[in-house]
C-alpha cells in the first residue's frame, strides 16, 4: 500500500517534470504501460485469494484513476503551454499605428523638365517629341551629316541588332527635322507660314558611362524657325532662360564658337556663377547655333525665306548645379535615399 502510495506520487512529480507531450507519454509508460509498474501490481491480484483480491485490487484501481488523472491535467496543461505559445509568436498589436500609404515624389530630372517647359511655353513654345528609337535618316543624314561624314564618329551610337538603319537616337535633333515636316504640313500652304517654336525634352542614348555621363540621359532641344530670326535672339533667348531656370541675374553666360553640322555658326554655350561654390567655373550645358540651310531643306522649309536658330542643352546637368548633385549616375540607379530628398 505504501508502494501504491510513493508510486502515485512519483508518478505526479514524473508527470509534472515532462516538459512535452512526448516526455509525458514516456513517463506514462513506466506506470501505466504494458511493463509499466500499476500493470505489473494488477498481474499479482491473480495469485490472492478473493477477499484479499477485492481488497487489493480496489486499491491498486484507485491509485491507476489517480495516476490517469494526472496524465489528463499534465496533457491539457501541456497542450494550452503550446497553444499560448503559438498565440504569443503571432500576436499581432492591432493598437499600432498603421503605416500609411508611401508619398511619391517627382524624380529631380522630371522637375527640371517640368520647369523648362514651363518657362519655353511662358514665351510662346509648344512642347513636342519623337521616338527614341530613330531612323539613321533622322538622327544623322537630314542634320547634314552624311553617312561619311567626320562628324559621326563624334557620337558612339547604339545601332539595334541587324539594322544598320536603325538606332538609339543620339541626340534630340532629329526632332528638329520632325517638327519642321510637321509644321509645313500644316502651313506650308499660307502665303506667310507662322513660326515655328518648339521645345523637345527627352531621352537620348550614347556608349558612354562615367560620372559625368550616362548611356541614357536627357537633353531638350529648343527649335526657333521665322522670316527674321537671328543669332541676337538665339542669344536673348537663352540667356534669359538660364538667369530664369536658376533664379538669379548672378549669372554669366558665354557663347563659345565650335561645330556641329547641322547648325552654322554653330557655339557651346558655357554658364559662370558669380558666387557659391562653382564662383568663376565656366561649365558648358548646351550647343547651339542657327540651322543649317541643308537642314531646313530637309525640313520642307524654304532657307531664302526663313532662318532659325536650335539648341540642345542638357536637363541633367542642369539639375545637377541647381542641386548641387556632382555625380550624375545617382539619377538612374534608382536609390529611394537619394531620390526622396527631391520631395
Ligand atoms: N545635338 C547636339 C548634341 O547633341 C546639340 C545641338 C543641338 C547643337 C542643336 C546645335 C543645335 O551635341
Amino acid at each position: 500500500m505504501e508502494n501504491l502510495e510513493q508510486m502515485v506520487a512519483q508518478a505526479q512529480a514524473d508527470f509534472a517534470a515532462a516538459a512535452d507531450a512526448a516526455a509525458l507519454e514516456q513517463a506514462k509508460a513506466r506506470y501505466l504501460g504494458k511493463s509499466g509498474s500499476i500493470t505489473a501490481q494488477l498481474k499479482t491480484l491473480g495469485r490472492l485469494d478473493a477477499d484479499a483480491r477485492r481488497e487489493a485490487g480496489a486499491r491498486i484501481n484507485q491509485a491507476k484513476g489517480l495516476i490517469e488523472q494526472a496524465l489528463d491535467a499534465r496533457r491539457s496543461a501541456i497542450r494550452e503551454a503550446l497553444l499560448a505559445a503559438q498565440l504569443a509568436a503571432e500576436a499581432l498589436d492591432v493598437t499600432l499605428p498603421g503605416r500609411g500609404v508611401g508619398l511619391g515624389g517627382l524624380h529631380p530630372v522630371s522637375r527640371t523638365l517640368e520647369r523648362i517647359e514651363n518657362l519655353f511655353r511662358s514665351i510662346g513654345f509648344e512642347v513636342a517629341d519623337g521616338p527614341e528609337i530613330e531612323t539613321d535618316f533622322h538622327n544623322f543624314t537630314a542634320l547634314n551629316t552624311p553617312e561619311n561624314h567626320p562628324a559621326r564618329s563624334m557620337h558612339d551610337t547604339f545601332y539595334l541588332e541587324g539594322e544598320s538603319e536603325v538606332l538609339l537616337r543620339t541626340h534630340t535633333s532629329p526632332v528638329q527635322i520632325r517638327s519642321m515636316l510637321e509644321h509645313v504640313e500644316r502651313f506650308g500652304h499660307l502665303a506667310q507660314m507662322p513660326e515655328l517654336r518648339v521645345i523637345i525634352p527627352g531621352r537620348v542614348y550614347r556608349v558612354d558611362s562615367d560620372a559625368t555621363h550616362s548611356p541614357m540621359f536627357h537633353q531638350v532641344e529648343g527649335l526657333w524657325v521665322g522670316a527674321d530670326i537671328s543669332f541676337a535672339d538665339l542669344k536673348g533667348v537663352v540667356t534669359d532662360f538660364l538667369r530664369c531656370f536658376f533664379e538669379t541675374d548672378d549669372l554669366q553666360v558665354r557663347f563659345r564658337p565650335s561645330f556641329f553640322p547641322f547648325t552654322e555658326p554653330s557655339a557651346e554655350i558655357d554658364v559662370a556663377f558669380m558666387g557659391g561654390e562653382l564662383e568663376g567655373q565656366w561649365l558648358e550645358i548646351a550647343g547651339c547655333g542657327m540651322v543649317h540651310p541643308n537642314v531646313l531643306r530637309h525640313g520642307g522649309i524654304d532657307p531664302e525665306r526663313y532662318t532659325g536658330f536650335a539648341f540642345g542643352m542638357g536637363p541633367d546637368r542642369l539639375t545637377m548645379l541647381r542641386y548641387g548633385v556632382n555625380d550624375l549616375r545617382l539619377f538612374f540607379e534608382g536609390d529611394l535615399r537619394f531620390l526622396g530628398q527631391f520631395r
